[in-house]
């Protein structure tokens, strides 16, 4: 299993989803990998937030070696689960995508814990809200290494 975390900036919520499923599937032991990126390439290059990496840390997980990234077609093909924070990246990559098969790789994260809610994780970039994004995100990936076909 192939999974691609993506938000907008890739710099808040998609590399904490990047750290905490990477630690889980290490917990686990499983051959599963992760990787996340953002829709807009605004910060192209950039480390996580360090507010992210603060959260991250206090759990024990390190993302400071990840850079930011955008989304390229070829993410569509290589991906086997395209994880979207909200409903506005959810639209932008499902946007990119040419084929039904690829459309059906892409989910919001959230609808793991609530089937079709279609809930956004908030974007914490101007109000803050770190550990609450990472309390979401880590209940959403127990349920994803559960129920990987939500
Ligand atoms: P993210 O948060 O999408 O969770 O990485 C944001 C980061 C940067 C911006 C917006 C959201 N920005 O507008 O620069």
């Amino acid at each position: 299993m192939k999974i691609l975390m993506v938000c907008l900036g890739n710099i808040c919520r998609s590399p904490l989803a990047e750290g905490i499923m990477r630690h889980k599937i290490h917990q686990k032991g499983l051959e599963w990998t992760v990787d996340s990126c953002g829709t807009s390439g605004f910060h192209d290059g950039e480390q996580p937030d360090t507010r992210s990496i603060f959260a991250a840390r206090q759990h024990d997980i390190d993302i400071t070696d990840q850079r930011s990234r955008r989304i390229k077609r070829s993410d569509l093909e290589e991906f086997d689960l395209i994880l979207a924070m909200d409903s506005s990246n959810f639209s932008d990559i499902q946007r990119m995508c040419n084929s039904q098969t690829q459309k059906d790789k892409v989910k919001l994260i959230l609808n793991a814990l609530f089937p079709m809610e279609n809930r956004a994780v908030p974007d914490p970039y101007y109000d803050g809200g770190f550990d609450k994004v990472y309390d979401m995100l880590s209940d959403a990936c127990d349920r994803i290494l559960e129920n990987p076909n939500f």
